[in-house]
């Protein structure tokens, strides 16, 4: 049936792809983005879009009476959250309990919210299942953590029905609708500024992980296929539970393997510099994502590596042309 949503976030990347899946699957969608690191032309068309902070302006929309949101505006960047932790605590925490707060007051029964592997930390087996510890090894981490705490007790208490996904490594593109961060730190996207020409090589950040080729190792996973599970967690969610569902596909690529991977799909020999570690990164994070596939019935479409990296080629070619 066709549900009436805000998607706070969806000027931005994943929040953008998901409000076009959330389209073509028939809902109606209202964007709240406040346009800090997102695009006012990346809100797929078809969305009214309400320009303002996702927990006041969503709160001022909630009256209008509302199925559900889904929570994506958030500051996402680990090197960032170490250098200015209170960007964090409150540009995620404190935005996301007053959201909480406001769908409260105005009886919002759905929640669906990106949380994210920075929740695990340093994992004690590979790979990481939703029983995992939660000891986050940075501030990014730490914060998403604190949401997802509030929101189990805010659905026990108040009848919320919520989900979290914890994404692993989101890459890939759809249709118009990619990463284009002012700041990008994400591995796929700037080994393809090399092939643009705009980067003159990749750093490889540390090659002494305990891995087969000494790279770290992560699960990447089509943000088509992110979305996807978006849509199956609106429809599972049930009122008073908080369920939470990694993604990711299971499978572990290397630094050097997705390097590799983008070298065959651009066709450029993309030189690669080895470079010191970079602070608080895992050496190796794959998700178990049995819980998704088993209750929400989700299974990933767009697994394949080369495939992903083929989309955000495209994207990255599309958006170079566009100047930008
Ligand atoms: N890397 C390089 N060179 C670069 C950029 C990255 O070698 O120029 C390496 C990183 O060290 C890491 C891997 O490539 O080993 C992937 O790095 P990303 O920055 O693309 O992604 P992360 O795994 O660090 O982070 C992602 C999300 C975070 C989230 C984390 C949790 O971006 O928001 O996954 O798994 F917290």
């Amino acid at each position: 049936s066709r549900l009436k949503l805000i998607v706070t976030g969806g000027a931005g990347y994943v929040g953008s792809v998901c409000t076009a899946r959330l389209l073509e699957a028939g809902h109606e969608v209202v964007v709240v983005d406040d346009l800090s690191t997102g695009h006012a032309d990346a809100v797929p068309d078809g969305a009214r879009f309400v320009e303002g902070d996702a927990a006041d302006a969503t709160a001022s929309l909630l009256g209008e009476g509302f199925d559900g949101v889904l929570h994506f505006a958030a500051k996402s960047l680990v090197g960032e959250s170490m250098q200015d932790p209170a960007k964090y605590w409150h540009g995620n925490v404190i935005t996301s309990i007053r959201l909480l707060d406001a769908m409260r007051a105005h009886g919002t029964p759905r929640l669906v919210f990106s949380s994210t592997a920075a929740t695990y930390g340093e994992p004690e087996r590979s790979p990481i299942p939703e029983t995992a510890p939660t000891m986050p090894t940075n501030t990014y981490g730490a914060s998403k953590l604190a949401i997802d705490h509030a929101i189990t007790s805010y659905a026990r208490a108040h009848g919320l029905a919520a989900v979290s996904l914890r994404y692993f490594n989101v890459a890939g593109a759809y249709g118009r609708f990619g990463e284009r961060h002012t700041t990008e730190t994400h591995l796929i996207p700037l080994v393809l500024q090399v092939a643009t020409g705009d980067r003159p090589h990749i750093s490889i950040f540390g090659e002494d992980y305990p891995t087969d080729d000494g790279t770290a190792v992560r699960d990447y996973i089509h943000v088509a296929d992110l979305a996807d599970a978006h849509l199956l967690a609106l429809t599972h969610a049930r009122a008073g539970e908080h369920r939470i569902y990694n993604l990711g596909n299971g499978t572990g690529f290397s630094v050097r393997q997705v390097i590799e991977a983008c070298r065959t799909v651009t066709g450029h020999p993309i030189p690669a510099e080895v470079a010191p570690r970079r602070a608080g990164d895992p050496a190796i994070l794959v998700a178990a994502s049995d819980r998704a596939r088993e209750e929400l019935g989700w299974k990933p479409e767009r697994a394949d590596l080369e495939g992903i990296v083929r989309d955000a080629w495209r994207f990255t070619q599309e958006r170079k042309a566009l100047g930008g």
